[in-house]
């Protein structure tokens, strides 16, 4: 049966996104229906809107959902009618090299079920019956979505859902930064640029990971006073600041480790800039294509600084989401608090807006 779902589109860069009734295709074989509960509007949304994230158009946004299976389709093991899950944004063969090694970020088959569920004909339709993309294999902000069934994630019904749905990008991938890809050491000191959704997650990250000190850096005040309920220890304003003199100097030689939450080749160069010897900066954030970073190659072997990037925290999903959810169980990860705001799929365009005025940590989409 297809049903009709309120969506967000993006139809034209740089325009506003707009909220149609679409038509949701039932489930073919591997695959699944969901009924959204909530989901997170993250900055990548807005980067393909803008076109820094290049997917074609018109296309239904969200990536970061929590919801329940309505229907599943054939041959899909482990997933049933009621489940709860949380949408992850890649795609993982599941038998290449790096999926073998446990590391399916960097799946070489990435890129397939980008647009569309793997068997790839889309599922999406506009009113007019065009088909419809959807982002990164999930099109989450929308009352229904059919995906592949490896992009749902089954979680503990008692979890609640908006909160569920920030573990399926912002949290995990900040987060996992920390933990996976740099490994934070307790008692260390860690620099994190730009305190969105996603920034926020590195700060509260490396708060449980044992961080000494947590200095974090935005342009907005009001974010700079939500990194401190979420664990900084310090803050800088960047425009009052030159912030590699200042990190360099309260920390007597740079910070163990710099996280870069903006999407800017100059931010990271200045991540690595501020690092000490021996330091580790890493590139969270998504530039544009055009944007790059210059190191100056001498420090590489006389300091032996390292400037690598993490790409969805270096999760792998089935092991990083529990995780996620139980250090919330046991109240050592806010999730409810990362929620500044929630809006009905009407006001999509206003959640927009609200994040690049940088009202929000995260602001949320809720459905009924
Ligand atoms: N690597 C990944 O897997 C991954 C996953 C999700 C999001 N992202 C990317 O991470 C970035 C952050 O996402 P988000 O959802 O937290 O965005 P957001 O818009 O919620 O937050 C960005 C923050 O950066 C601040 N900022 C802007 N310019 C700054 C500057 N010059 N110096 C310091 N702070 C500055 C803003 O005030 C805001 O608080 C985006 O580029 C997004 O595309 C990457
Ligand atoms: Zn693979
Ligand atoms: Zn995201």
């Amino acid at each position: 049966m297809s049903r009709n779902a309120k969506a967000a589109l993006c139809r034209e860069h740089n325009k506003p996104v707009v909220v149609e009734t679409v038509t949701v295709d039932p489930p073919k074989r591997g695959e699944a229906t969901v009924r959204l509960g909530a989901c997170g509007v993250c900055h990548s949304d807005l980067s393909a809107i803008t076109g820094t994230i290049a997917l074609p158009l018109p296309l239904v946004l969200g990536h970061e959902g929590a919801g329940i299976v309505e229907e599943v389709g054939e041959g899909v093991g482990g997933l049933a009618k009621g489940d709860h899950v949380i949408f992850s944004f890649i795609y993982m063969c599941g038998k290449c090299r790096f999926c073998v090694a446990g590391r399916p970020v960097l799946c070489l088959e990435q890129g397939k079920a980008l647009t569309t569920p793997l068997e790839g004909t889309p599922r999406v339709r506009d009113a007019r019956g065009a088909p419809l993309s959807i982002f990164s294999g999930c099109g989450a902000m929308a009352e229904y979505a059919t995906v592949s069934a490896e992009n749902l994630i089954r979680i503990d019904p008692k979890i609640p859902l908006d909160c569920a749905a920030l573990v399926g990008c912002g949290v995990t991938t900040g987060v996992g930064a920390v933990f996976n890809t740099a490994k934070v050491q307790p008692g260390s000191s860690v620099a994190v640029f730009g305190c969105g959704g996603v920034g926020l997650s590195v700060v509260q990250g490396a708060r449980i990971a044992g961080a000494e000190r947590i200095i974090a850096i935005d342009t907005l005040q009001a974010k700079l006073d939500m990194a401190k309920k979420f664990g900084a220890t310090e803050t800088v304003l960047t425009e009052k600041e030159d912030v590699v003199k200042f990190l360099k100097k309260t920390t007597s030689g740079g910070p163990d480790y710099a996280f870069e939450c903006v999407g800017s080749g100059e931010l990271a160069g200045a991540a690595y800039r501020a690092i000490r010897r021996g330091g580790l900066a890493v590139v969270v954030g998504v530039a544009k294509p055009s944007d790059s970073t210059a190191v100056r190659t001498m420090t590489l072997p006389f300091e032996e600084k390292t400037l690598t990037g993490s790409y969805f925290g270096s999760c792998v999903p089935r092991v990083d989401f529990p995780r996620m959810l139980a250090l919330y169980m046991a109240g050592r990860l806010k999730l409810e608090e990362l929620i500044t705001q929630r809006y009905p799929i009407d006001e999509a365009p206003r959640a927009f807006a609200d994040m690049e005025a940088g009202k929000n940590a995260r602001g949320v989409i809720v459905f009924q």
